[in-house]
């Protein structure tokens, strides 16, 4: 790799962040009677969630100067190295997975889902989609389906696909399969209403980011349409949906309870 790229993508991965994802994937693969190492599997969304921050930075997106208590990649290494070290990361998350799930043995319909899924959940219809209609929501009066629809693709998506992802490594099935896929659509969608509530409430110094970004840029968010309490409380009972819908099929782990409340009640 070149090297100010090669130095942008460690830069952008080695600045600490909550890991919530890789979390998830682990916890989920242990939940789900999974005995190997997962951590290349957990590794590889982790790659693909820390290159969406370095585009979500960029001066065409969000145009943020401060993430995770330092300058943003395009601060320190520029727009052209940041956006290029950001698309690369996308193969190098999709031979991650790749190798995370050989690593694990696992049969070679596995191997495809788990890469299959990392990269649908990324894509048009996930992640990278989500963003655009973020984008082009701004300034303008959304409704809660609309803002739940952004909010599920652009943040939602990644978070259920980890969780996807460590069932499958795990050979999860069946009734299983489904609740953790609530347990991971409910984790992901309340993630993000508490990051619009962290936003609005906390400081940029708590939060390593520049709080106040969403209502400086015009983008409806939860709490400016249910307020801060009623998005606290939307987000509290996804979180409480997701324990439940694993605890019906006896697979809700107290690192999985810990997960689900922790994105809403987090401080950063
Ligand atoms: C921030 O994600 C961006 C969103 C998708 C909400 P995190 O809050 O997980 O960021 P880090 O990884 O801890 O920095
Ligand atoms: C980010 O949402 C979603 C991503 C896919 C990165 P935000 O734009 O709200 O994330 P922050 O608040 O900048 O971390
Ligand atoms: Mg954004
Ligand atoms: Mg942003
Ligand atoms: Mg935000």
């Amino acid at each position: 790799m070149l090297a100010p790229i090669a130095d942008a993508v460690r830069y952008s991965m080695l600045g600490g962040g909550k890991r919530l994802r890789p979390q998830l994937v682990l916890a989920v693969y242990r939940a789900a009677g999974g005995k190997g190492d997962a951590s290349l599997l957990a590794a590889s969304v982790e790659i693909v969630h820390a290159y969406s921050l370095v585009h979500d930075d960029l001066p065409c997106m969000d145009d943020d100067s401060v993430r995770r208590g330092r300058p943003t990649l395009h601060r320190v290494y520029g727009v052209t190295v940041a956006t290029i070290a950001g698309v690369t990361m996308v193969p190098f998350a999709a031979r991650t997975a790749l190798e995370g799930a050989q690593a694990l043995g696992l049969p070679l319909e596995a191997c495809g889902s788990i890469v299959r899924e990392l990269m649908r959940a990324s894509g048009a219809g996930g992640m990278v989609g989500g963003q655009l209609l973020d984008l082009e929501g701004e300034g303008k009066p959304l409704t809660l389906p609309d803002l739940e629809r952004i909010h599920r693709a652009k943040t939602g998506a990644l978070i259920a696909a980890s969780v996807r992802i460590g069932a499958t490594a795990a050979g999860a099935s069946g009734s299983r399969a489904t609740a953790l896929d609530r347990y991971g659509g409910s984790v992901g969608l309340a993630f993000q209403i508490a990051d619009d509530v962290l936003d609005a409430t906390a400081t940029s110094e708590q939060l390593g980011k520049t709080a106040g970004r969403d209502a400086a840029l015009g983008k409806i968010t939860y709490p400016a349409v249910l307020g801060v309490d009623g998005a606290i409380a939307r987000a509290s009972e996804l979180a409480d949906e997701a324990c439940q819908a694993l605890e019906a099929v006896n697979l809700l782990t107290p690192e999985l309870e810990h997960l689900a409340r922790f994105s809403v009640s987090r401080r950063s």
